[in-house]
Formats: C-alpha cells, sequence, structure tokens
C-alpha cells in the first residue's frame, strides 16, 4: 500500500519583502523587491512533502482558509504539488491567515502572521479529521491553529496509528502532557529554549545532547534539534546523532525547518533509517534556503538525491 503522510496546520499567504537590512523598532527602511508566496507552517509541510515523495507517498492536508482569492491561490499550489486538499475547508468568520515577511541580504528574516481563518480550525472540528489521520505513517503538526485543536487532533492521529512529528513554532512553553503527544519534537534553538524556560542564546553543538535529554525529560518521545548552519541533533535516549549541516549560500531561511520536517516524514515513511532521513530531511533544508520564499523554495524529490550524491554524504 502506498505510504500515506497527514498535515494539519496553517495555510498563510506570504507578502515577502526584500530589504538590505531589517528594520529597528520605529524605523521605516526601502524594500526592493516584493512577491507573494504561498506559505503557512502547515501547507509548507505539505507541500514539502508531496514534491520530496513525488508518487510514493499520499500526503493529505487539513486546515481552514477564508472566503477569498488567497484560498483559492493556496490550494492550488498544494493542489499543483500533489497533495490532498479535501479537508481544506472555507469558513466566511475570517479572512484566509497572511504573514508578512522581511528578507535581508544575508537571508534573516523578520516574520508576522495574521492568522485569520487558522483560527478557526476548532477542537469541535477535531472529530472530522480521522479519515484524514486513517492508513497515515505520520502525523505532522505545528502551532499556527489553536493549540486545544492541535492536542485534540495529535490524539486522534495517535488513535489511528499515526507517528505524530510536532514542530512546536512559532515558539511558546507547552505542557508536559502536550508534549508527551509528541513521537517526534523537531524544535529550532530559540524554540528549545523557550520549552526549558531558558534565557535566549546560541547553542553550540557540544551542548545539544543537554538539551535533547531535557527535552525528553519533559515528555517528548524522540527529539531532533534543528541548529541551523550546525545541522542538526537526534537523540531518541538510546541514539544520540548529529548530522553536519551541508555548506550552502543562505538566500533565505523561511521555511527551512518546514522543509526539514516534510523530508523526516517523508524519509521515515519510506523506511529509510534515521541517519539516512536526517540527511535526507538536512539536504531539502539546505537546497531550500539557498531560493527566495516559503513553498517557492521547496526542492523536487530527484534534485535532493542529485544534491546528496554531489555531496557524497
Ligand atoms: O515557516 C515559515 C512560515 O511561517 C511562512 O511561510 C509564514 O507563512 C509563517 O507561517
Amino acid at each position: 500500500m502506498t505510504p500515506c503522510l497527514a498535515v494539519v496546520g496553517s495555510l498563510n499567504m506570504d507578502f515577502v519583502v526584500t530589504v538590505d537590512r531589517l528594520p529597528a523598532p520605529g524605523e521605516t527602511v526601502l524594500g526592493w523587491g516584493f512577491q507573494m508566496i504561498p506559505g503557512g507552517k502547515g501547507a509548507n509541510q505539505a507541500c514539502a512533502a508531496a514534491r520530496l515523495a513525488g508518487a510514493a507517498v499520499t500526503v493529505r492536508m487539513a486546515g481552514r482558509v477564508g472566503c477569498d482569492v488567497f484560498a483559492d491561490h493556496l490550494k492550488a499550489s498544494l493542489s499543483a504539488a500533489g497533495v490532498d486538499v479535501g479537508a481544506v475547508h472555507a469558513t466566511r468568520a475570517q479572512p484566509t491567515g497572511v504573514a508578512l515577511i522581511w528578507v535581508d541580504r544575508a537571508g534573516q528574516n523578520s516574520i508576522v502572521v495574521a492568522s485569520g481563518a487558522n483560527h478557526e480550525l476548532r477542537p469541535a472540528d477535531v472529530g472530522a479529521l480521522r479519515a484524514v489521520f486513517r492508513g497515515a505513517r505520520f502525523a505532522l503538526f505545528q502551532l499556527e491553529t489553536p493549540r486545544e485543536t492541535v492536542r485534540g487532533a495529535m490524539e486522534l492521529a495517535r488513535q489511528e496509528g499515526a507517528e505524530t512529528i510536532l514542530d512546536p513554532a512559532p515558539a511558546q512553553r507547552l505542557p508536559a502532557d502536550f508534549l508527551a503527544l509528541a513521537g517526534i519534537l523537531t524544535p529550532n534553538e530559540t524554540e528549545a529554549l523557550i520549552l526549558l524556560e531558558r534565557p535566549p542564546a546560541r547553542v553550540p553543538a557540544a551542548d545539544a545532547p543537554g538539551l535533547t535529554q531535557a527535552l525528553r525529560a519533559l515528555g517528548a518521545g524522540r527529539v531532533v534539534l534543528k541548529l541551523g548552519d550546525q545541522g542538526c541533533f537526534y537523540d531518541d535516549g538510546a541514539r544520540r546523532i548529529h548530522v553536519p549541516a551541508f555548506p550552502v549560500q543562505v538566500r533565505d531561511s523561511t521555511a527551512a525547518g518546514d522543509v526539514f520536517n516534510a523530508g523526516l516524514a517523508v524519509a521515515l515513511a519510506e523506511g529509510r533509517p534515521i541517519e539516512e532521513a536526517l540527511r535526507f530531511a538536512s539536504a531539502s533544508a539546505a537546497i531550500s534556503v539557498t531560493r527566495l520564499g516559503a513553498q517557492a523554495s521547496v526542492p523536487g524529490r530527484g534534485e535532493v538525491q542529485a544534491f546528496i550524491e554531489a555531496e557524497g554524504a
């Protein structure tokens, strides 16, 4: 049977302005380019999973959009990638979510999200998602939809036999019983430190084992800590693996974490060993950061395989 992945989460239209440098509070800067690019953490993960899997994996997405032109664009972008959008429903209560994004010449960004319709995916809607999870090997979640909806959906996914992957983004503290629903927790440095109630800092790769151990003690099953240009660190209690980053010229890091999670889920759903899955995820994210935008930056499966071969990894 074709492996299946389910994604529950946000869909946003990203308004992307490129700037020389990010504005300070109260400052106006002149940008030099503007594009509207399909985004939203959930939709990015679904789009990336479908492109990275090719026909080998079925991807289903559940979410909420408004009744407007952005909704049509976002659903069309997912459908074009091969995602089943049968559970992306429109609401009249709110407009489609949007994200305002500035990207500077070094590829750093600032993002503000107006969630809109994403907030209309309510806990009462969770029961209807059973068909989305049925037969799914992995179910991917993030935190741009209401937290109680995510909690209920993770519980349902587990009942249906799917392993849950939680991207705890945007960063926030989470109760232990929520983290315990995550089969695989995939924070970046900022998210990990906030979950652990520690002050913001750059995390040297040497400190990763301590962080992943602390996150597992909070209740997460397996942890993949995303360390940007230092790679990623995997910890399931029995095995610890550091995968260095692929060296690339960063154009825009938007959605790199989404592409990573999608690559990880695809490779694991195909039955690849964890080291290989982490390399596939890292390579997918590395290619994405060389391009502007969220879904516009997602590579195809063949491209990632060629990149890995060229890197000799
Ligand atoms: O993870 C990147 C995404 O965060 C963007 O596409 C934006 O929509 C925000 O949700």
